[in-house]
Parts: C-alpha cells; sequence; structure tokens
C-alpha cells in the first residue's frame, strides 16, 4: 500500500531523513518512533508530499506520489499533526468538514458525515457541533482532529502523535477507541508516537527510527523478544518482559473455574470437592462476589457470599496479560475472574500463569 524506497530529505546541512525504506501492508498500522527530531514528522509528510524528498520515491497502492497531485493526495489521505491543527475560528462541524466541502458534498451529507464521525470518536454530536476550538479541551480536540483526519473516509490515515497532548487516562481511552475505529475500518496507518507503550499496544509494525535512519522494523512481539541494536534494547527498556504482556490477550491464559450459584450457597451439604474459595454467579452466570467454602455457619452447611464490585475485581475478555497481572498486582490477589461485557463468568487467570507465561 505504502512504499518507502530510499526517501531521504535534507536541509541545507541537516539530513532530516536518510535513504529509508519502509513498507506498510493495506490495513495495517506501522507506528514510527524514535527520538526527538529523528525524522519522524519528516518521514510521515513525505508520504502526503507536504514535504517533498531530495532524494528516493514514495510508492502509494503502486503509483510514484510525485504522479498525484499534492491537492489530491491530502483529499486521500487523512492527516491529523502533532498540534491537533484545528482552525480557531470554524467550529468543530466546519473543522470536520473541511474535506469534504473541497470535495463539494452537499451539506446534508457533510452534516450527517460529522454527526457519524463525533459519535465514533466519543463526542455528543449535539453538544460540540457548534463549539469553537478554543471551547474544547486538549482531548476533545485531539479528537475532532482525528475525526477530521477520517471525514472523507480516506484509506491511508497519517498521525502524527494523534494523543500527545493529553493526560495517561484519557490517553488510555483515546488508544482504546483507535483500536476499536480500526478493527472496524481497517484503515492503512502510519502514526508517530513517543510512547513506547503506545507503540506497542497499537501497532502491527513498529519502526525505530535515530538520525534519519530506520533501526529496526518488526511487529512488537519481535521488537521486544529481539532488539536488534544496542540502541533500540535501550530504547525498549529494562522492562521488555511486562511489555510484551500488553500484546498477548488475558484470554489465552484462561482456565475454566469452580463457580457455585449464590441459591446453592444456602446448602452445600450436597457437594463435595469445591475449592475453598469460590466464585459466586447469579442464576444468568453474572459473576456477584465470592465465597469462602471452609466457613460454613455451625449445624448449616450455608455458606455467605462476599459481594464484590465486580468491575473492580474482574477483567474483560478484551483485557491484556498485562492489564491482568496490574490488576493482580493492585489488588493483592494470586487470581482474577475473567468477564463478558454482560457480566458472565468465563475463566481464571492465575498469578502463577502469567509468571510462567513470562518466564522464558
Ligand atoms: N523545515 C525544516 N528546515 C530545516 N530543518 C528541518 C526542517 N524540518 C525539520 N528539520 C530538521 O530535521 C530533523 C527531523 O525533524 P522531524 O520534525 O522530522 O523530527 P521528529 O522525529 O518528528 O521530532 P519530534 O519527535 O521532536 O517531533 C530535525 O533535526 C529538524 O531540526
Ligand atoms: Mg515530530
Amino acid at each position: 500500500m505504502i512504499h518507502m524506497e530510499n526517501a531521504t530529505k535534507r536541509y541545507a546541512d541537516t539530513v532530516a531523513v536518510a535513504s529509508l525504506s519502509l513498507h506498510v501492508e493495506k490495513g495495517q498500522v506501522c507506528v514510527l518512533i524514535g527520538p526527538s527530531g529523528c525524522g519522524k514528522t519528516t518521514t510521515l509528510r513525505m508520504i502526503n508530499r507536504l514535504v517533498e524528498p531530495t532524494d528516493g520515491r514514495i510508492v502509494i497502492n503502486d503509483i510514484d506520489n510525485r504522479h498525484t497531485s499534492p491537492v489530491e493526495l491530502r483529499r486521500s489521505i487523512g492527516y491529523a499533526i502533532q498540534s491537533v491543527g484545528l482552525f480557531p475560528h470554524m467550529t468543530v462541524e466546519q473543522n470536520i468538514g473541511i474535506v469534504p466541502s473541497i470535495l463539494r458534498w452537499d451539506r446534508t451529507r457533510i452534516e450527517a458525515r460529522t454527526t457519524e464521525l463525533l459519535a465514533l470518536v466519543g463526542l455528543d454530536p449535539v453538544a460540540y457541533s457548534g463549539k469553537y476550538p478554543s471551547q474544547l479541551s486538549g482531548g476533545e480536540a485531539q479528537r475532532v482532529g482525528v475525526a477530521r483526519a477520517l471525514a472523507a473516509d480516506p484509506p491511508i490515515l497519517l498521525m502524527d502523535e494523534p494523543f500527545g497532548a493529553v493526560d495517561p487516562l484519557t490517553r488510555e481511552r483515546l488508544q482504546q477507541q483507535f483500536m476499536d475505529i480500526q478493527r472496524r475500518l481497517q484503515k492503512t496507518v502510519v502514526l508517530v508516537t513517543h510512547d513506547l507503550d503506545e507503540a506497542i499496544r497499537l501497532a502491527d509494525r513498529v519502526a525505530v527510527m535515530k538520525a534519519g535512519t530506520l533501526v529496526q522494523y518488526d511487529t512488537p512481539e519481535e521488537l521486544l523478544a529481539h532488539p536488534a541494536s544496542e540502541f533500540v534494547r535501550d530504547f525498549v527498556g529494562t522492562d521488555r518482559a511486562l511489555k510484551r504482556l500488553s500484546r498477548i490477550p488475558a484470554t489465552s491464559l484462561m482456565k475454566p473455574v469452580t463457580s457455585v450459584r449464590e441459591e446453592q450457597l444456602r446448602d452445600l451439604s450436597g457437594t463435595t470437592n469445591l475449592p475453598r474459595y469460590v466464585w459466586v454467579v447469579d442464576d444468568a452466570n453474572r459473576l456477584v462476589g465470592w465465597a469462602d467454602t471452609a466457613r460454613r455457619s455451625a449445624g448449616a452447611n450455608e455458606v455467605k457470599a462476599s459481594r464484590a464490585d465486580v468491575e473492580r475485581i474482574a477483567i474483560r475478555e478484551t483485557a491484556t496479560l498485562r492489564e491482568a497481572l496490574s490488576r493482580m498486582l493492585g489488588h493483592g490477589v494470586r487470581s482474577i475472574p475473567v468477564i463478558k461485557d454482560d457480566g458472565q463468568l468465563l475463566g481464571e487467570i492465575t498469578l502463577h500463569d502469567v509468571e510462567e507465561a513470562t518466564a522464558e
């Protein structure tokens, strides 16, 4: 889809990008990462010809991008820039509608598209369409920036630190939204970030850059398992094993688990071989808490369920092993239940299994 061949950009005595070759497959997310000034933005901007390469070539869908006019390229490639770059004198709706109006979509179509995109990035269209950028928080403005990049439904998206200017919590939510959107829309994306965790989370392939060159281009798993040089090793840091966990779905280590229904707890006389601690579910198999089966009331075989805040003690089936681990460490527990969105208990993950998985 995007094929860069020895792309080079020189400015007077600076070489911003030096003979960079990079191939991005259709529908994949390529994340560029590296120290400040290593040429990430320049690389991105050569793709849509906001920067013209001094040397080398860039082929998009088998067509050399020099044969496509910059105007045409910018229509077919969505671009979310480092500093959001919303026009201050235009409303949110007008900002999102810029490319569609260049394409001469009619008003109703642009309005419908704006509404759809605002909802997609999690902003209420009624509340936000008429606002001006100065009335938005940093995170909201970034979401409008992403919506604008998606406006004309371009097959390619270039994103320069799109989630850079927000607090870690908002950033995580935006990343989650991005992954949900990407799963549905399957764009070809080149995204720049300074944040290694973000790269590992979002990328199909990570391109690590240093002083205008590409030093490693690999899947996040490969990058973490086999850094190609001392530079990359230092760059990915000492907690590689932990970072790898964020690429592994929690369900991969999930095991079946013994659960009992709340009403069964009233009389456990008929049950044998129950583990000491069991998860308690309701009639629809939704997790409601846990019980200590050793604490039977004298004479009766009744056990009291300890109700729990399920959102705090359980993880969703979409969580990663890293989330599972940090939840276990955060609560000081050795196992954690996995639930579906509707609360149904699926199984559990144990600390022991996570430790084993990181040991090799
Ligand atoms: N228009 C320009 N004129 C001269 N030098 C430039 C120009 N644009 C970029 N450079 C230089 O090229 C190099 C790469 O810049 P670039 O913006 O691509 O870096 P970056 O990796 O995006 O950095 P950051 O992470 O800080 O955004 C830098 O040394 C920069 O100073
Ligand atoms: Mg930059």
